[in-house]
Parts: C-alpha cells; structure tokens; sequence
C-alpha cells in the first residue's frame, strides 16, 4: 500500500530542545534516569506516530485460533485503529485482511464474530471477494481502463500462531512471530499453552493513556497502596526480572508459604499444571509483550491482556482468563480476584493520567523498584526512533 507523505517527527511547536533534552533524562542508567515527560500521556499528534510506528508494525495477541472455528468463521478486530477482519477460508486455513473494499473503502463485515461466510460482499456496491481474498465480482467496471480484477484483492495482513494463540501485524513485512515473542517461549515452555480455553473475557475501557497502563503492568511499587489483597499471596518486593531484551519485558513473584495459585485465598479447585517445576508452583509470572499484549502464567490459569490505544487519553484492554481445556472449574474465584485487581489498576491509572497531562507535570524520577518500567520506556522511546538502541 502507498502512504502519502506524513510528518517525521512530532514535536510540540518551539520546543524541540526541551523534548530532546526530556528524552535525554530517560536515555540514562535507571538510577539517574527520570521518567517519560508529562507530554507524552496526551499530545495528539504523538499519539498518531505512536500508531504508526508501533501498533501498526507489531505482532498483536487478538485471542484464540479456535475462536474462528471451522471453514467459513470469522472475527473483526481494530488493530490500532484499523479494521482487520480474520476468516477460515474453505480450505481450513486461517487469513486476515484489511477490512476495507478495495473500491471507495466501506467497511466490509460489521459483526465481531460469525459462522457460515461463503464469500465476503461489501454492503455499498457488492464488490465480492472469495475467503482467500481474490476480487471475484465487481458490478459495472467493464470498460474501465487498465481495471483488471487481480489486481484489486483484499489487502492481506500478515496472521501467525503460537500454541494456540492468534496473532496478527499490519507490517507489509514483518518479522516473524518467534522474534517478538524471543526469550519468552522458553519459559512458558512447561505451561500447556496449547490445551488452554478461554474462561472469562472482559473488556475495559480506561480513561488514560495507554502507556499509563503498561507502565502499571511493569512494577509493584503500586501494590501496598492499591492491591492489598494482591500482596497477602505474593509480596510486592518478591520475585525477580528474568527477561528484558525489548519487546519482551518481565519476571515472577513468589508466593507465600501455603499459596498454592493466584486467588483471593491462594487455594482453587483446579488442577496443577502437570509439567510445573517445583518453582514454577511457587511462582506467578508476568511479561509485557510491548506495546500490545501482557502474559500472566499462574499455576492453574493464564491470563492475556491486550491493549487496544483508542486515542491520547483512552484504552480499550480485552483481558482474557484460561484454564486446561479440560478443567472443569469456571475459574470464577480467579476472575474475581482479578476483576477487583484490575479495577484497582484502572482507577489509579486514571487518576495518573488526570495529572501528568496537566501543566503541574514535567518528569518525576524511578524508584528502586521500576527498574523494569525505565527499561519500558527506553525501549519506548527506541521504537519510537527519539533515541538509540537500548543497552543493557
Ligand atoms: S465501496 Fe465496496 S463496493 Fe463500493
Ligand atoms: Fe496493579
């Protein structure tokens, strides 16, 4: 696809000096670093490069390959702004395309999610296109010149999976899955991944940035203040960080004696995972796969938040819970725990939003627990092209 010309770099107006000294104050060791200016939580104009440069040129978790079940199901997804639609095709094979006519643009399917799709009709002017993508009908363009069917397909988007989790990337060229996903697959290694079904989905709407919401995700500095009943099973200062080579960043909490899995009373009715290591069965894990998607591998349960930008000062967060398809317990406790976790999460990130788009807020400082949240934000500000590759 073409693009037309669009700015480089957005800076607010006069200011190009103090944003790259701003910049600078990150790009540091983490004791001396300061954290992302205030700015940056609400400019629109940063806001459109960040889609550009990172949602629209990374690999997205969207949910499950079972979720577009059999020859013919489908699922619509905005991808940072954009409509993708996913479809089996008649084959049995797993596609996703733009979900955009290729003639004047309309939207193609509406619904989230269906059966039955035989072929996909734009509802304005019945341009028809086959579930591998191909332009089969278009009504009155005979005698249009230099008009060849073949060349007016569905854009493709490019579609990976991953021990049964579905993901797309509207990079024309990505790199493959494997690489994004990196240190991380050796260690969800032992959880059965593949057997998992979706228990519970909720989604969110959150009135703050969407980076407010990652950095909350990547530290537990918060937790003693926000999350009592979370630190009753694993300790804000437990546990260590295993991985941080952007864009996968995290580690694991350890649970107190007697905690058996992450709930309100550290007990559940469900089985183990089978293949857990002793410490796997002490520990909860956590990684962000930046900027879109974060993994939590608990004893009994998984959980995968995806994180969907809907402007500078709103985020949609689809959070999804799995069990062992052959669990029979809901998992309700779990959710539970995590609904009113969440919530917690999501108040105080609004309420860090209210202020640091304010004029009262330039850049504060990292404490000795949000080692990994600076790491996020150089790595930010990397893929964003304001400064170098990370070291370590
Ligand atoms: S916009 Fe789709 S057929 Fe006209
Ligand atoms: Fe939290």
């Amino acid at each position: 696809m073409s693009s037309a010309a669009r700015p480089s770099v957005p800076r607010p107006p006069g200011k190009d000096r103090l944003v790259s000294s701003a910049f600078g104050a990150v790009d540091r060791p983490y004791k001396e670093a300061s954290t992302l200016p205030g700015w940056m939580f609400s400019d629109p104009a940063l806001y459109a490069e960040e889609l550009r440069r990172m949602f629209h040129r990374t690999w997205t978790c969207i949910g499950r390959d079972d979720e577009v079940a059999g020859p013919g199901g489908f699922r619509t997804v905005d991808v940072g702004g954009s409509g993708v639609l996913v479809v089996r095709d008649k084959d049995g094979v797993l596609r996703a395309f733009h979900n955009v006519c290729r003639h004047r643009g309309t939207r193609l399917v509406e619904e989230n999610a269906g059966m039955g799709l035989s072929n996909i009709q734009c509802p304005y002017h019945a341009w028809t296109y086959d579930l591998t993508g191909q332009l089969r009908g278009a009504p009155h363009m005979t005698g249009v010149a230099n008009f060849d069917k073949r060349d007016y397909g569905l854009h493709p988007v490019a579609l990976e999976t991953w021990r049964g989790f579905l993901w797309v990337n509207l990079d024309p060229n990505p790199a493959p899955l494997s690489e994004h996903l990196g240190a991380l697959v050796e260690r969800a290694r032992p959880f059965p991944l593949e057997r998992l079904r979706l228990a519970h989905r909720v989604v969110y709407e959150i009135a703050a940035n969407w980076k407010l919401v990652v950095e909350n995700a990547n530290e537990c500095y918060h937790c003693p203040g926000v999350h009592p009943q979370l630190v009753k099973i694993t300790p804000y200062t437990s546990g260590e960080e295993d991985i941080h080579r952007g864009p996968i960043f995290g580690g694991w909490m350890d649970m107190v004696d007697g905690a058996e899995t992450l709930t309100a009373t550290g007990k559940s009715d469900r089985k183990r995972f089978p293949a857990l290591s002793a410490e796997d069965l002490r520990r909860v894990y956590y990684y962000v796969l930046f900027p879109a998607n974060f993994i939590a591998l608990s004893t009994d349960y998984v959980t995968m938040d995806w994180f969907q930008p809907l402007g500078p000062d709103r985020t949609r967060l689809v959070f999804d819970m799995y069990v062992d398809r052959d669990e029979p317990d809901p998992a309700t406790d779990a959710m539970d725990f995590w609904e009113q976790t969440n919530r917690q999460d999501w108040h105080i990130c609004e309420m860090a939003h209210l202020g640091s788009k304010t004029i009262g807020y330039d850049q504060g400082r990292y404490s000795n627990q949000e080692d990994t949240v600076h790491a996020v934000d150089r790595y930010y500000l990397h893929r964003m092209g304001f400064v170098g590759e990370p070291h370590e």
